[in-house]
């Protein structure tokens, strides 16, 4: 199978690691940054683009634009793990529509186009038979998208509530245990290449906010946008506050719920029992489904880093390849 890939960041780095360390029979025909890119269809050579790339350069050829790589590469799916834009979608949500039309398969971890638009994507999919799959988007390596659509296909969902930010769950667990400032907590998340490339998308709970937004209108049926969501961030979170919520064998976490029938989509900081399952450290992601046939489950790991977001975008390839794309 041939993909291409747009946006070499921590996802899509951490993709091509995984492509180079596991003989998945995967090939790279086409790459592309904000600022460069490259089209063989003999097959990208990964580790010379991340060497020049990790050397601080482009990953390929000024000449060569994003838009370049979907009209002209080779491919039998697109690969699109550039920044959210949660105003517009774009540039991504452009290249998304285009590629679709080319009759490419497509798997995004990029939050922004399926937020704002998965029924138009989901509608041109289905009319150039092709999928689109969006695993990455929330809750990074957790395979709830997967397990809500196919493993509780039948359920009715009366409530989903826990914690969707790895950065912000990072950053309360260091000033918590270690007494960072909130500052270098932030410094630290963002070095590792957890927070998204504005940071504040993750601090005030947008990033939470839109990941509620994908599950109610992808998987909940509902059609919500991220004004629909109640949201209070954790800017104005002091060490103090976290003391006192410790001096009561309690701990802050950045909480996002869903309940769909009373109309609730809501993101802030609650004050939980240290107990709680859903009071999980560092980038860990925690989230509780309550489901009519299945009872609660609640889902737990790692919601942001590299190789577990490139874990998402893989389980999306490998099931599109399984299923629909011949003799690769
Ligand atoms: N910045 C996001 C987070 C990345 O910290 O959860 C995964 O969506």
């Amino acid at each position: 199978m041939r993909i291409a890939i747009l946006g070499f960041g921590s996802v899509g780095r951490g993709i091509a690691r995984v492509l180079l360390a596991k003989d998945l029979g995967i090939a790279v025909t086409g790459l592309a940054d904000s600022k460069s890119g490259i089209i063989d269809a003999g097959g990208i050579d990964l580790a010379a683009a991340l060497a020049r790339k990790e050397g601080g350069g482009p990953c390929g050829n000024p000449g060569v634009s994003p838009a370049d790589v979907v009209a002209k590469a080779k491919y039998d799916v697109l690969v699109e793990v550039t920044p959210t834009n949660v105003e517009t979608g774009e540039p991504a949500l452009g290249h998304i529509r285009e590629a679709l039309r080319r009759h490419k398969h497509v798997v995004t971890s990029n939050k922004g186009p399926i937020a704002l638009d998965y029924p138009g994507l989901r509608a041109l999919a289905e009319a150039n038979g092709v999928l689109l799959k969006y695993e990455a988007t929330v809750c990074g390596a957790i395979p709830l998208i997967h397990a809500m659509q196919e493993g509780l296909a039948g359920n009715t969902i009366s409530r989903l509530y826990g914690v969707f930010n790895g950065t912000c769950n990072y950053i309360l667990t260091r000033m918590a245990a270690e007494g960072l400032t909130y500052e270098q907590a932030l410094a630290e998340a963002r070095e590792l290449g957890y927070a998204e490339a504005d940071p504040t998308y993750d601090v005030e709970g947008i990033d939470a906010g839109i990941k509620l937004v994908i599950l109610a209108n992808t998987i909940l049926d509902l059609s919500t946008t991220l004004d629909d969501v109640e949201r209070t961030g954790i800017t104005l979170l002091s060490p103090e506050a976290l003391q006192l919520a410790e001096d009561q064998d309690c701990t802050i976490r950045l909480i996002g719920e869903i309940i769909p029938d009373a109309g609730v989509l809501r993101v802030s900081p609650r004050i939980i029992p240290k107990t709680h399952p859903l009071v999980v450290e560092g980038t860990l992601n925690a989230v509780t489904v309550e489901a009519d046939l299945a009872g609660d489950l609640t889902f737990i790991g790692k919601g942001a880093g590299s190789t577990e977001t490139a874990s998402a975008v893989i389980g999306d390839l490998l099931y599109i390849r399984e299923r629909y794309v011949k003799g690769s």
